[in-house]
């Protein structure tokens, strides 16, 4: 970018421009809609509408047919997608994640009731199997080791149950090598050509998932850690790596993962990738917000549009949240 030299003081007074609210809002750069917003939720396998998860205020699990009401609400709000995340009763889990490829599953539940009604409203599921499996791994598990290439296979199977039931973008959170290709390859050849995909392609290994394992289900049963295939926290080149790797591989739209933290990642991706790049403000940037807020600390509201700008400002196409409907209201949708 070129930028003439500035002009000494007092001909330059940058605060001329930030004299009045008129002015502000016409230089601004920036600025935030609710077009940028992906809503993250979390359904859960019984009748009751809500189920509050303590760690997430104000981000209950929602029911089935609450998950449609939710589809229509989004619509109104001008909320382009949802997110949808299950708790699979733990019942149904076991090593494998089985309940993973079961067509009438909660997730395939769930999509069915955005897509009947709202189906202008996109729904992205994630293709991992950490809902579903007794040792809250995203993949297989053998002698304490996660199976690469055996996941690849079952992610595979999850991503055409989904795609069938009608979700419009397949989200791989898994980590696993060599999975964009596998599922590109498979979405194509059964008919699924118009399913994309928005890696997870910079995935760190983070403490900020903390409240979502709760939402879901999977904290109280993961065993370890899963840095054997999330990133390290100090790398960076190698999140150009992952990203390069998951475009040449057919993604569609990558992004990284947690948000704030991570924003010096987002904008190398941005500068690096001719790809739309998004960030996961995930559960524990929300939970956060929300404590601080609660206790009078911050402002919840101004923080929120201010994290979420700041996500728009280093470059994204968009953010999934759970603030989105909050954000969206506030933005005067
Ligand atoms: C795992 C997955 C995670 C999140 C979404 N899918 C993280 C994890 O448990 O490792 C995190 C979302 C959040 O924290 O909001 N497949």
């Amino acid at each position: 970018m070129s930028r003439a030299p500035l002009a000494a003081f007092p001909a330059i007074r940058p605060r001329r421009l930030r004299q009045s609210d008129w002015m502000r809002r016409l230089v601004r750069e920036t600025v935030l809609t609710p077009a940028d917003l992906i809503w993250s939720i979390v359904v859960h396998e019984g009748e009751a509408d809500t189920i509050e998860v303590a760690s997430m205020p104000g981000a209950p699990r929602l029911s089935v047919a609450e998950c449609g009401r939710a589809a229509a609400r989004a619509k109104a709000l001008g909320i382009p997608a949802i997110a949808v995340f299950p708790h699979v009763d733990p019942r149904k889990k076991d090593e494998r994640g089985t309940a993973a490829l079961d067509p009438d599953n909660v997730v395939c539940r769930a999509v069915k009731a955005m897509k009947d009604a709202a189906p202008e409203v996109g729904v992205m599921c994630d293709v991992a199997l950490d809902p579903f499996t007794s040792h809250g791994h995203d993949g297989l598990v053998e002698g304490g080791r996660i199976l690469n290439d055996a996941t690849v296979a079952v992610l595979v199977e999850q991503a055409l149950v989904q795609a069938r039931a009608g979700c419009d973008i397949l989200a791989p959170s898994d980590m696993m090598d060599g999975r964009v290709a596998a599922l590109r390859a498979a979405l194509e050849s059964d008919g699924h050509s118009d399913a994309a995909i928005m890696a997870y392609a910079a995935k760190y290994a983070s403490a900020f998932y903390g409240p979502y394992r709760d939402a879901i289900g999977s904290a109280s049963v993961l065993t370890g850690d899963k840095k054997t295939y999330q990133m390290d926290p100090g790398n960076s080149e190698e999140a150009l790596r992952e990203v390069a790797l998951d475009i040449s591989e057919g993604a569609d739209m990558v992004m990284v993962k947690p948000g704030m933290p991570y924003l010096d990642i987002v904008r190398r991706v941005v500068e690096a990738f001719s790809l739309p790049t998004f960030a996961f403000q995930v559960s524990g940037e929300y939970a956060m917000i929300q404590a601080a807020a609660e206790r009078g600390w911050i402002d919840g509201d101004r923080a929120m549009l201010e994290s979420l700008t700041g996500f728009k400002r280093a470059g994204c196409a968009g953010i999934i949240t759970y603030f989105a409907p909050r954000a969206a209201q506030a933005l005067g949708a």
